[in-house]
C-alpha cells in the first residue's frame, strides 16, 4: 500500500505489550506505572492476527514484535507461528531486553521467527545496573550467546549511547568484530520520558569507533527492514549500524505502521494521534471497514517526524517508547 507521499508501507511493528521488566533512564516505564500488570490491557491474538491478515491484504509482509518487553506476553511462540502460517507474513523478528531470550528462544525459533534484536547499552556490570535499573547483565549475555547459536538467525544488538558511558561503546562494536552480528547505535530521540535527555550523534560515535577500528567503509545494501544505515570495518565479522533520527531524517524511505499495545494504528512513532483498531474491532467492525480505516490512515501517513520540544502543544507523541513500542 501507498501513502499520500508515494512510499511503500510493507512492514508493521506491533507492540505486545506496554510492561516491560527493565527501568532504563530514558523510557522510564516504572513512572508511568508500566512494570506491573496495571498497564494497558493489549490486544488479544485473535485480534492481532485479525489486523495481520488484513495487513497482508494491502501489501504488509515483515512484522516486528515490540514492546514494553515482548517476552512478557505469554505464547509469543504461537502468535508467531499464526502471524507466518496464517497470515503469511515473509518475516517476523523480535526486539527484546534479551533478559527471557536464553528460556523462550527454542519455542520462538521453532514457531519460526527470523531474527532478534536485543538491546544493550554496555557491557559494563555497573553502567548496564544504573542505566536499566536492575543487575541483569548475565542473562542478557546469555540471551546473545544463545541467540548466535540458532543457525540462520539474524541477530542485533541495539545500544543507545550516552556521553557518560562512552568508554563502553568501544568494547560493545567489539561484538560485531568477534561474532556475525550487527550492533546498532541509536541516536536518543526525545520522546516521552526521554525529552530533555542528550544522547550521542552518529558522527561522535563514528569518530570514537574510527579513532579505533580505522576506517569504516559504508555498507550500500540493506539490511533488515528498518531505517539502520551500516559500515563495514577491517577485520569485522558484522556490520556496525546507525540509526540517526536526530542527525540525518530518514522519512523518505518510511516503509512503516505501528500498532500499539491497546491497539492505536499510528502512522509514525513520533506523532499522537492513531487510529484506534481495538474500538473499531470492539464495535463489530467488517473487514473491508477496517481496510478502509486502515488505508485511509496510510494515505494520511505524516511526511515526517518532528522533535520540537513543546510536544503536547503541537500534537506530538508524548507517551513514552515502552507505550509506542520503539
Ligand atoms: P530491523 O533493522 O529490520 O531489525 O528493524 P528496526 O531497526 O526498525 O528495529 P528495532 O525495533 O530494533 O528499532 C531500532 C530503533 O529504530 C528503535 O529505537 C526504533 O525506535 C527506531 N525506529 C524504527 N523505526 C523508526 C521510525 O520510523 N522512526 C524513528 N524515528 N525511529 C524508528
Ligand atoms: N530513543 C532512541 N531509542 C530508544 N529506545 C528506547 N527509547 C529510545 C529513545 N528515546 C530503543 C531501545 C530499543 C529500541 C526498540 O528502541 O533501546 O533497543
Amino acid at each position: 500500500m501507498k501513502d499520500q507521499y508515494n512510499r511503500t508501507i510493507d512492514y508493521v511493528r506491533i507492540s505486545l505489550t506496554d510492561r516491560c521488566n527493565l527501568n532504563c533512564i530514558y523510557c522510564n516505564p516504572k513512572q508511568q506505572n508500566l512494570c506491573s500488570k496495571k498497564a494497558s490491557l493489549p490486544l488479544s491474538d485473535e485480534q492481532i492476527v485479525r489486523l495481520c491478515g488484513l495487513f497482508y491484504q494491502l501489501g504488509v509482509r515483515k512484522v516486528k514484535l515490540t514492546g514494553g518487553e515482548p517476552l512478557l506476553r505469554d505464547n509469543v511462540p504461537d502468535l508467531i507461528r499464526s502471524l507466518k502460517e496464517t497470515c503469511h507474513m515473509q518475516s517476523v523478528t523480535i526486539t527484546t531486553n534479551g533478559v527471557y531470550l536464553k528460556q523462550q528462544l527454542a519455542a520462538l525459533v521453532q514457531a519460526g521467527l527470523d531474527g532478534v534484536n536485543i538491546s544493550l547499552d554496555t557491557l559494563d556490570e555497573k553502567h548496564f545496573t544504573k542505566i536499566t535499573g536492575y543487575p541483569f547483565l548475565h542473562q542478557v549475555l546469555e540471551g546473545i550467546h544463545s541467540a548466535m547459536n540458532v543457525p540462520d538467525l539474524n541477530v542485533k544488538i541495539n545500544c543507545v549511547p550516552f556521553e557518560p558511558y562512552q568508554n563502553d561503546l568501544i568494547r560493545l562494536a567489539a561484538l560485531a568484530r568477534d561474532r556475525n552480528l550487527s550492533v546498532r547505535f541509536i541516536e536518543l530521540m526525545p520522546i516521552g520520558t526521554a525529552a530533555g535527555q542528550k544522547g550521542m550523534t552518529k558522527q561522535q560515535i563514528l569518530g570514537l569507533l574510527e579513532a579505533e577500528y580505522g576506517p569504516a567503509v559504508l555498507y550500500e545494501k540493506r539490511l533488515g527492514n528498518g531505517p539502520a544505515e551500516y559500515y563495514s570495518f577491517s577485520g569485522f565479522q558484522g556490520k556496525i549500524g546507525f540509526i540517526s533520527a536526530i542527525s540525518h531524517k530518514f522519512c523518505k524511505d518510511c516503509n512503516r505502521i505501528r500498532l500499539t499495545a491497546d491497539g492505536q494504528l499510528k502512522t509514525c512513532l513520533q506523532y499522537e494521534a492513531g487510529t484506534d483498531l481495538r474500538k473499531a474491532m470492539e464495535q463489530h467492525a467488517t473487514d473491508e471497514e477496517l481496510l478502509s480505516l486502515i488505508s485511509e490512515a496510510v494515505r494520511r501517513k505524516q511526511k515526517e517526524h518532528q522533535f520540537w520540544s513543546d510536544q503536547k502543544a503541537c500534537g506530538l507523541e508524548k507517551h513514552s517508547m515502552a507505550q509506542i513500542g520503539g
